[in-house]
This record gives structure tokens, sequence and C-alpha cells, in this order.
């Protein structure tokens, strides 16, 4: 199998793996393993903003104090202390990249940029570029990467799992290429910023959601994982069954947009103070259950009384789209539904963005840092992404190289994989997640999600072990034992807490835990 010698070695290229490419090129020179279309990445659906306190009217200690409420009481409060403390500096960066934020119209305002709210935020702290801050962050960071002299792009390698050496270190990761050749690119350092796992759902906020395949990854080179049953629902999806999937941000009820159900009525104030502005995990909830009430497949989200010109000013994109999908939003309400958005679990790392392995690192969705607890608040993923890549930068500059070790061996199977087969698993598995370890998870959906998707572990890992390299089977294997693991972890959080609800244990633990989940545990339990 070809080999091939790589200093730092970044698996992904959303916001994050962007971000600490720019940043460790300085000290090291920088290998990118990225799909060819970045539409994989979820960072460039991210429509609202960069949560930061930026005016002179917030504080840290306001964003500190909502992002810990939002998180239900198992954020780690150092991390969401370290974060919310680099927010300014790390927005400055980007703002020296020359992102396109939007600028504030009002001349009296104390900050030259337009800040918008979205729940949970107790002030307006989110800059944006208009609805689609993800898009134009994206854009300005890979024009950058591009003109980098030391850092090399491949976008026609897909990476399919991580080497070990005999001293359990990370060495660099198993790829294969487009026409299918599996290659090994050694790194002294590899860092995984491969997304969330929210495509494990059928109903998604981005066309082509990973599915925990980096946590996977890191989990079999023995990483802890870490609170795998908190995953993120978005409220608003837009309702459009033939349609590709397409968020409305949470920033169109940050400026006013109103919930309501069949019956046209507003149903958030009588459960909420903060009504549409609360956090997600109860808006979510709350939206659930009234779907599950008036059996309607759809709330509607209301934005016509802001008018025609501030909607087109503040949403371009999402009118837009809604136009082209044959709803004109400033007349008529836009039909939402909760989707997966986004994963609170991940591996976990300390605040360098270091897992439990040696040389392996996680930033972004793919990390659990600790900033969300049990329910992440809106807009500090983008934050988070940039926040954790620039001090993992840092920590790669001063890291030893690794110590001299073989690598250990691999003896792939020799069948031809039956893709038709693997995409059908997909789908079973997808289903399995959707209809028991969704929004409301009972004891009794719990084990039936253990038991199916044990047996459905078990014919795929049969053609695992005869098969030939094939990245969607590599990607199906890894997302699998990931919905095991995540289910296990809602099964054993005997409590409801944020986004894990569960009316079989309806009352949070006085003294709550967050989850630490190790691959082998699974494969002890069979
Ligand atoms: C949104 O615009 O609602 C998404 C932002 C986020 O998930 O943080």
């Amino acid at each position: 199998m070809p080999r091939s010698e790589h200093d730092v070695l970044i698996v992904g290229g959303g916001v994050a793996g962007l971000t600490l490419a720019l940043h460790a090129a300085g000290s090291r020179r920088v290998t990118l393993v990225r799909p060819a279309s970045d539409d994989q990445s979820a960072s460039r659906w991210a429509q609202g903003g960069i949560a930061a306190v930026l005016s002179p009217q917030d504080d840290f200690s306001a964003h500190i104090a909502d992002t810990l409420v939002a998180g239900a009481g198992l954020c780690d409060e150092g991390a969401v202390r370290f974060t919310v403390e680099q927010g300014p500096s790390a927005i400055e960066w980007l703002l020296s990249l020359g992102v396109p934020f939007t600028r504030d119209p009002d001349p009296a305002s104390l900050y030259p940029y337009h800040l918008t709210r979205e729940g949970g935020h107790g002030a307006r702290r989110i800059i944006h570029a208009e609805d689609a801050t993800g898009r134009a962050v994206l854009d300005t960071l890979m024009a950058n990467t591009l003109a980098h002299p030391d850092i090399t792009i491949r976008d026609d390698l897909t990476a399919i799992g991580l080497l070990a050496d005999s001293r359990g270190q990370c060495r660099g990761a198993r790829c294969l290429a487009s026409h299918g050749e599996a290659t090994e690119l050694l790194a002294a350092d590899t860092i995984l910023a491969t997304g969330g796992a929210s495509g494990l759902y059928r109903h998604t906020t981005s066309p082509n959601p990973a599915s925990g395949e980096g946590m996977l990854m890191a989990a079999e080179l023995g990483a802890e994982l870490m609170n795998l049953e908190f995953q993120q629902f978005h409220p608003t999806c837009l309702y459009d069954p033939e349609g590709s999937p397409f968020l409305i941000s949470e920033a169109v009820r940050g400026e006013g947009g109103h919930l309501l159900n069949a019956q046209g009525e507003r149903f958030m104030p009588a459960l909420d103070p903060r009504a549409e502005l609360a956090p997600r995990d109860i808006v979510a909830r709350a939206i659930d259950a009234e779907m599950q009430r008036t059996g309607s497949p759809h709330v509607w989200l209301d934005i016509r009384h802001l008018g025609e010109h501030a909607i087109r000013h503040h949403f371009p994109t999402i009118h837009s789209h809604c136009l082209g999908r044959g709803l004109d939003i400033p007349q008529q309400p836009i039909p939402v539904v909760p989707a997966a958005h986004y994963s609170c679990g991940g591996i976990a790392t300390n605040l360098d963005g270091a897992s439990t392995v040696p040389h392996l690192y996680a930033i972004g969705e793919a990390a659990c840092t600790g900033l969300h607890g049990a329910n992440r608040m809106a807009s500090n993923s983008l934050l988070e992404c940039l926040v954790f890549a620039r001090s993992c930068a840092a920590c790669l500059a001063e890291t030893p190289p690794p110590l001299e070790a073989p690598l250990a061996e691999w003896q792939p199977g020799r069948q031809t994989v039956d893709l038709e087969q693997v995409r059908r698993w997909r789908l079973t598995m997808r289903d399995i997640m959707t209809h028991r370890v969704a929004i409301v998870r009972r004891d009794q959906g719990l084990e039936a999600a253990a038991h199916e998707l044990g047996e459905l572990s078990a014919e795929v890992g049969k053609m695992v072990a005869e098969s030939v390299p094939s990245a969607p089977l590599a990607s199906l294997w890894h997302a699998l034992r990931l919905a095991r693991m995540s289910v296990n972890a809602a099964r054993n959080r005997r409590e409801s807490r944020g986004l894990h609800f569960n009316p079989d244990c309806p009352q949070p633990a006085r003294h709550p835990r967050p989850s630490r989940l190790h691959l082998s545990d699974l494969e002890q339990a069979g």
C-alpha cells in the first residue's frame, strides 16, 4: 500500500479545519484532507452567525451565564469561560481576513457590525453576514488557504480510519482515493475536524451531514467520547417533503418571528417566559408536542409582521430559497419542523483540542470540549470552531514529535461491496434512530433500538471483514457503532436533561455527570 510522510494532517475542511490550517501553517507543514465539494461541511450551511461579546453593552459574564443556563447543568465552566473570553479576538481575526459581516445601518450603534439575537441569548451578540454566515466565513478562509504555500489540500482522498503505532499513538490516517486505492498518510500530529453525527437521523438541516465517522475513528484508537446522548434538533427546518433540507435560521425568531400551531395560535409564551427565544431543546420539544397533539406534520413560523423590506434585508437567502419553493414569506407563514442539526457530544478534548490519545486532536463539532453541556446555545458552535482551532494551533507549535514505534498491520478483505445493500442498511439505521432516539426517547424504544442496531451491526460487520475497502461501507460501519454508543449513553442516563428527554425518568438528577464512553465497552457487551 502506498505511504507518504506528513507533518500536521487535518481531516475536514469546514471552519474549524481551515482555521487550524491557516494558524498552524506558520510553524508546521500542513496537509488538509477534505471533500472536493465543501457542500459537505456543516459550516457552509450555518446561517445565523457567530456569538461573541462585541457590543460595549454586553459582557463576558452575561455570555457565560447564558451558555451555562442553555447547557442545563452539564457545561464545563472552564471551557465556557475560555471560549467566551477568546471570542472577540477570534472575530477580529476574521475581520482582518475580510469576512463581509453585515454592518449596522444605525449610525448611533455602538458597534459597527449588526448583532442579532437567537434563543438563549440575553443580549444581541451574534455577528453575521446576512443570513449566510457560514458560507461567507468559509469562502474567505478557503481563499486564504488556497493561497498559502505551506498548506497542501488533498480533496481526492477520503479518510476511512486512523493509524496507530505500537505505543498507541496516533500516526496519521488511512485514506481511499476516488478510484478506490487505499493509501496511508503518516503524520506527526493528526487533527479530526470531521463534523458531527446528525446524519444518523433521517431528517437533518443540512443536505449532506456527517454521521460521526471521525468520532468513531478516534474511538477505534481508544479515544474517550463524551455526551453522545445530547443530539440537538433545530426547531425550524423548512417543511418541504419534496425539496432538499433547508434551515430557517433561529435569527428569524431573534428578529421577532412567531411560532403558530395548526390553529394559527402562538404556543410558546404559555410554556416559557422567553417564548420563541427559549433555548433550542425547549422550543424543539414544544413543537414536537404540538405536532403530536394536533396531528399536523409541521407548525408555522410567521414573520409577515416584520414587513417585506425587513425580511428581504435580513434574510435574503431564506427569502429567495422559499420563493423558489413557492412560498412568499412576506405574505405567508413558513411551515417548519424540527430536524437533526448538531451533536453536542463527541471526542473528549482539553482546551487545546487534545484527545485522550497522544498526537490525536479534535476540533469543531467532532469534539466535545465541555462548552455545550446538555444543549448548545445558538451560534456558539462557529465560535468554538474558531477558538479551539486557534488554541490547537498554538499547542501544535510546541508539540514534540511522536516517539518512533512500528505501525499496526492492516489486512482488508477481498470481496466486492454490495453498495445497494449498504445504502439500504444506512436507511434502516437512520429510521431506527429517528423513531426511537429522537427528541423524546423512552426506555422501551431505547431497548428496541439497542437490539435492532446490534443485529444490523452483526450483518454489516461481516461485510466489513470480508470486503475490499470502500468509503460508503466504512462510513456506515463507523456511523452504526456511533449510533450504538449513543443509544447506550441514552439508556444509561437515568434522568431528563437538556436535549435528552425520557418520560420514563423525567426528573433531572441532583448531581449530573457527563457521559464518558469507550468503544471497548460496546465491544465487550457484544
Ligand atoms: C441558525 O441560524 O439557526 C443556526 C445557527 C446555529 O445552529 O448555531
